[in-house]
């Protein structure tokens, strides 16, 4: 059986991140889908409120949750064979292109990566919070239940 790991800040997610992982849930027999808690990157939601969305999105699909540390040691705990990443910019290819260079020198772990669906290309979580604090709509951009989580944080 092969497991793949879907990474992320999911602060919140999004329709892009949304997009990645209904595809590797098809095309894996399992998917983890984790939170990276990232103590020095400033967030809008918990770990906790983080977890309770993507439950609401992937729950029964995927197994949801979250980690500190170092990617392929959590990788290797919840038995993922490849780590998969969405890609949407230059900016993202290259970061990611070093990162995953960087897990396979550390344990050999395989990164694949999902080319955006052009839909979504322009979505990041960050553009997405600072579009709804400053009034605009997120209306497409993010699944209801993140919209409606965004409502109440910032009103
Ligand atoms: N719109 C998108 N299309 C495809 N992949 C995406 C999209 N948004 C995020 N991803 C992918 O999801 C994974 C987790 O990303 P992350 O949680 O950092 O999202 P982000 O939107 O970049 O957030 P931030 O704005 O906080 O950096 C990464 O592999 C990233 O490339
Ligand atoms: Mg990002």
């Amino acid at each position: 059986m092969t497991t793949a790991l879907c990474p992320g800040s999911f602060d919140p997610p999004t329709n892009g991140h949304v997009d990645v992982i209904e595809r590797a849930i098809a095309a894996f027999e399992r998917v983890v889908v984790s939170v990276v808690d990232n103590p020095s990157k400033e967030s809008l939601f918990s770990i906790e409120e983080r977890i309770s969305l993507l439950e609401e999105l992937f729950g029964g699909r995927a197994e949801i949750g979250s980690f500190s540390g170092l990617l392929v040691e959590y990788a290797a705990e919840v038995g993922a064979d490849v780590v998969v990443k969405g890609l949407r910019t230059v900016d993202d290819y290259e970061y990611e292109m070093q990162m995953s260079q960087m897990n396979r020198s550390l344990s050999g772990m395989e990164t694949v990566f999902m080319a955006t669906k052009s839909d979504w290309s322009f979505i990041s979580s960050s553009l997405v919070k600072e579009v709804a604090k400053l009034g605009g709509s997120i209306d497409g951009l993010v699944p209801s239940a993140v919209e409606k989580a965004l409502q109440e944080r910032l009103t």
